[in-house]
């Protein structure tokens, strides 16, 4: 992991990548932050690493200290992001030249990517370019992903903020069906995001505990979705609370192994699609119990709501950012800064290196001692685990007209050097 040399002074280049959250920016602020601190310009990449393939960087030295700082409370990606997956060095080695020739075009001497386990993919791939191709390129994963999904480390930035939404917006609700269920609506569904992986419906869990508090069911990718237990479970909660709310995660697959909401479109990666599992779950209690429903898909609110980040979590993103220029200055290749628990109560937490061949596509699922027995629950295992990610209020400063004060980067372009490219 470690080589002896340090490269030539040279440029750094930053790219977000995959799905934003509300804190990926805090992670650009780290990155931009110290690598300023050592002397070093940072370029970063239009649209991930798109913006590489197409010579499209934006010179971040153009912005002031104040904007940069501002980056750490503004959700979505500054830069742009993007879904785009490199083939092998063999499958497409006209796209790795391109990429050399931009770095090199540019002097960038390190590349440090934004993502999550796809990304830790591309980020692995262009750090084997340097040896493939004689380019002296060191290359550094940052983690990302509301999914919470990375392989190695605790938690994802991006996570811990999306939980915080989640397990709030499933109590706020609650209180509202459980005012309205004697003579009105008797079942709240929330869906959350999380493909495969069932951390952000897991963390709903945190809203309440005990058999009568909400969520009364959560239902995960984890388990086959069981259609006559879940009524039965509806169905004995309304009779015995009055009400019910359930949180499905849009990943849930029947027996079959089919998503119960794919949307039929597929990004790069081959994902499918998802989102719309709430209304075929209400269909489902409207057409067996016969009982009013209500339900809510907060699709993109949940990953940008930055008014209500975790505390913990900002301070993570911006930790990893920081760190990954601390790798890349001291010559490491192919890491990543992961998030390492050192205690969950007081909950502490230290950044340390890990291999990207260890990260890089793989899918950390919730662990089977964080499901109850009958699979529509979290055990105190997962409160334990969960509870510490959604801790604190990271404030935002408001504006006279009442809104976040957000920052708008002015993304000065940096003047190309070489010819078009064509994908
Ligand atoms: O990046 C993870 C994620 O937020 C998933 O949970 C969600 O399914 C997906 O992104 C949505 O991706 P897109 O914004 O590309 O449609």
């Amino acid at each position: 992991m470690k080589s002896k040399a340090r490269p030539a002074p040279g440029r750094l280049l930053y790219a977000q990548s995959g799905g934003v959250t509300s804190v990926i920016n805090a992670s650009a602020a780290g990155v931009i932050q110290n690598a300023r601190a050592h002397g070093i310009k940072v370029y970063a990449a239009r649209n991930g690493i798109l913006g590489a393939l197409r010579e499209e960087l934006i010179d971040t030295s153009k912005e002031t200290t104040a904007a940069i700082e501002a980056l750490r409370h503004t959700p979505g990606g500054a830069f742009g992001s993007c879904r785009y997956k490199l083939k092998s060095l063999d499958a497409n080695r006209a796209e790795y030249e391109r990429l050399i020739d931009v770095l090199r075009a540019h002097d960038i001497r390190w590349f440090l990517y934004n993502g999550g386990n796809d990304s830790a993919d591309t980020a692995l791939k262009i750090s084997q370019l340097g040896k493939a191709m004689d380019y002296d390129i060191r290359c550094i994963g940052v983690p990302k992903t509301v999914d919470n999904d990375l392989a190695v480390t605790d938690c994802c930035p991006g996570f811990g903020s999306v939980a915080k939404y989640t397990a709030v917006s499933t109590l706020e609700a609650s209180l509202d069906v459980a005012s309205m269920a004697d003579t009105s609506t008797k079942v709240f569904i929330l869906e959350v995001m999380g493909r495969h992986a069932g951390w952000i419906a897991a963390a709903s869990g945190l809203a309440g505990e005990g058999a009568d508090a909400p969520p009364h069911i959560i239902l995960f990718p984890e388990r086959v979705f069981d259609e006559a237990a879940f009524i039965a479970k509806v169905k004995a909660t309304v009779e015995r609370v009055g009400w019910c709310t359930v949180v499905a995660s849009e990943g849930i697959r029947n027996a079959e192994g089919q998503f119960l909401a794919e949307a039929g479109t597929r990004d790069s990666f081959g994902h499918a699609q998802l989102g719309g599992v709430a209304p075929v779950l209400a269909a489902l209690v409207k057409d067996k119990l016969g009982y009013k429903y209500h339900w809510a898909l907060p699709d993109y609110l949940q990953r940008s709501a930055r008014h209500l980040a975790s505390k913990a979590d900002a301070e993570q993103a911006y930790a990893v950012g920081k760190a990954a220029v601390d790798y890349a200055l001291a010559g490491m290749n192919a890491v990543m800064p992961v998030i390492v628990r050192t205690s969950d109560a007081p909950y502490r937490w230290k950044i340390e290196p890990a291999a990207l061949d260890k990260i890089a596509n793989r899918e950390k699922k919730m662990p089977a001692s964080f499901l109850t027995r009958d699979g529509f629950g979290i055990t105190a295992a997962a409160r334990r685990y969960l509870s510490p990610l959604i801790q604190g209020e990271a404030p935002l400063p408001y504006g006279r007209d009442g809104l976040p004060k957000y920052v708008q980067l002015k993304n000065v372009a940096v003047t190309k050097r070489l010819p078009a490219f064509e994908q």
